[in-house]
């Protein structure tokens, strides 16, 4: 069975408990989420200058595109508004922000028609983050900035809720990983060689759920939850934020989703930020997550 809820009313905690259990929660816009999106925009605006972004594919040279988004995105990214929104956003959204740590939030595109699908706008094939060593209480904030239509969201698979699929995860090194591949994805514009942990057996894409959030509404789901990018035949790149979260209660308590398959190593928990200061969590919490004790003195 695949719930999801509405505008629900209900505490953070009990938000938290049924994103663990593989329920996804979508929220209408809202001035603290349309703030984000507002923000978002004007640095779109910015690096298209008169271009539509949705439609500017169509009259640019992939390479100028790709060149563009690399410039734009971590613009973004690393802007000191965007972390103040998400804090106001979480806070609007009833977490505690003493105990809710957020990572930096992305932009992502996806453009049509296999235009670029690789390196800085990468079209996910169906995957789990936990399988990228996201800790398995991490919360998926996933909020469109233009409007969206079924043909350029993305996908739940949520028959593998539960289900385990053999994946690569295994050969996956969060810390190898950033050593290597990331600061790399603007590079590739036409197939993306990186090894990422992909599904090594058949997935069975349908049946399939796409949830279509209004423009600033806001889409929440487990990071455990099997997901990919929709082929996108809509005609317009579609342009997102999404961000991650946990409760640092949770991470400690082990309150988290189930692990279905999941073997990568390394953790990604010390990207996140504490919502009220943007502390990073504390490394002892982050090394008993690991799987290791800290030592004494
Ligand atoms: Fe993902």
């Amino acid at each position: 069975m695949t719930t999801i809820l509405f505008n629900p009313d209900i505490t953070d905690e009990e938000r938290r408990t049924r994103l663990y259990s593989g329920q996804v929660l979508v929220y209408g816009a809202s001035p603290a989420s349309l703030a984000l999106v507002e923000h978002a925009r004007d640095l779109i605006a910015d690096a298209f200058g008169s271009r539509d972004p949705q439609t500017a594919q169509h009259d640019m040279q992939v390479e100028d595109f790709a060149a563009l988004l690399a410039e734009l995105k971590p613009k973004f990214i690393h802007h000191s508004e965007s972390k103040k929104r998400i804090s106001a956003l979480l806070a609007s959204f009833g977490c505690d922000l003493d105990r809710t740590y957020f990572d930096v939030p992305r932009m992502r595109t996806s453009t049509s028609d296999d235009y670029l699908a690789a390196g800085i706008s990468y079209a996910f094939h169906a995957h789990r983050d936990t399988w990228y060593s996201a800790p398995f209480s991490q919360l998926n904030w996933w909020i469109p900035i233009y409007p969206v239509v079924p043909e350029n969201v993305m996908a739940f698979h949520p028959q593998y809720w539960g289900n385990p699929v053999r994946n690569g995860s295994r050969r996956y090194n969060y810390y190898e990983w950033n050593r290597t591949s990331r600061l790399s994805a603007a590079q590739y514009i036409k197939t993306d060689t990186r090894d990422q942990p992909k599904p090594e057996e058949p997935v069975q894409l349908e049946p399939q759920v796409r949830v279509v959030p209004e423009a600033g509404g806001v889409m929440l789901f487990s990071g455990n939850q099997l997901h990919s990018t929709v082929p996108n035949t809509s005609g317009r790149t579609r342009f997102s934020i999404d961000f991650r979260t946990v409760n640092i209660d949770d991470v400690i308590a082990r309150r988290e989703a189930p692990n279905f398959d999941s073997e990568c190593t390394g953790t990604s928990i010390r990207d996140f930020l504490r919502a009220s200061d943007f502390e990073r969590i504390d490394e002892g919490v982050a090394l008993e997550y690991e799987g290791l004790m800290p030592t004494d003195g």
